[in-house]
């Protein structure tokens, strides 16, 4: 898809790679972006800073997206990419309560349902727009020590799937994004295990991401990896379960606290 003169919006966009998203649209050409985020501060000076519109949003909150939606439209005109990227995560395996499982569904998965609820009629109807849901590597392999994100995450890439095979030929593009670890806050704490796996791979900058992402939608790719290495991890998940679980309980192994 063309990001020259188009209308996105990213959620999440306060910070981290959402933020880095919104301005590489920006510079790219986008005829305006939305920037929102459950932190309206931060979205308004992201907003400011590259001539955007800031939006106060929970994505949990049906009732607030359908009322963004509307005004980007009434605004601005049809939308024609959605980057659906606000996401949290939770340290911790099934022992946690839940309101962390919960949270996590509905801000990984759940709200991306929501807003497809209200975009895909309308972009069916046009046949005409795009959806890019940041998931992670996680959502394609695991993530040592956050049972929440990674299982919600696979279902965040599941969603990306399911709708670009039932609504891909009446228009509606869809791209994926499944990052490794990214210098965010998100990656910011220290000691945790799930952050630590995560700076034990490598960690990359949110522009590098937001680059992958310009490359990837310019060329409609599906599936976006800023971490090429993922593609390889998953064909040896993909080809040999049984070993690749192996080796994920050695990865475990070495990590502190494990
Ligand atoms: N940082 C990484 O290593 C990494 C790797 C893979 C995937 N991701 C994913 O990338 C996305 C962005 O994460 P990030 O690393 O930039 O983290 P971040 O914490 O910097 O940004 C996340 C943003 O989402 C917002 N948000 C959270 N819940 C919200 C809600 N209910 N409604 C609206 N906004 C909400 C937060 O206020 C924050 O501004 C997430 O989906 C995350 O899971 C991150």
């Amino acid at each position: 898809m063309q990001i020259q003169g188009a209308v996105v919006v990213v959620t999440g966009a306060a910070s981290g790679i959402g933020r880095a998203m919104a301005r590489r649209f920006a510079a790219d050409g986008a005829s305006i972006v939305y920037v929102a985020d459950l932190d309206g501060a931060g979205a308004a000076a992201v907003a400011e800073e590259i001539g955007g519109v800031g939006v106060d949003i929970d994505v949990t909150d049906e009732a607030a997206i359908v009322a963004l939606i509307e005004q980007v439209e009434r605004d601005h005109g049809p939308i024609d990419l959605w980057a659906g990227n606000a996401g949290i995560g939770a340290n911790g395996g099934v022992e946690l309560g839940d309101d962390e499982w919960n949270a996590n569904w509905n801000v990984n998965v759940l709200a991306h349902v929501k807003a497809c609820r209200h975009l895909v009629p309308r972009w069916t109807q046009r046949g005409s727009g795009h959806l890019l849901i940041t998931a992670s590597a996680a959502g394609l392999l695991t993530n040592l020590g956050t049972a929440p994100y990674a299982v919600t995450k696979h279902g965040a890439v599941a969603l990306a799937e399911w709708i670009a095979i039932t609504h891909g030929d009446a228009g509606v593009g869809v791209s994926c994004l499944c990052p490794q670890g990214v210098r965010t806050p998100m990656t910011e704490a220290d000691g945790e295990l799930a952050v630590e796996v995560v700076k034990a791979m490598g960690m990359i900058e949110p522009e590098e991401v937001a680059e992958a992402v310009s490359a990837g939608l310019a060329n409609d790719d599906f599936l976006i990896l800023p971490h090429p290495e993922v593609a390889r991890y998953e064909l040896n998940r993909a080809g040999d379960r049984g070993r690749w679980l192996a080796g994920m309980r050695k990865l475990q192994a070495t990590l502190p606290g494990s």
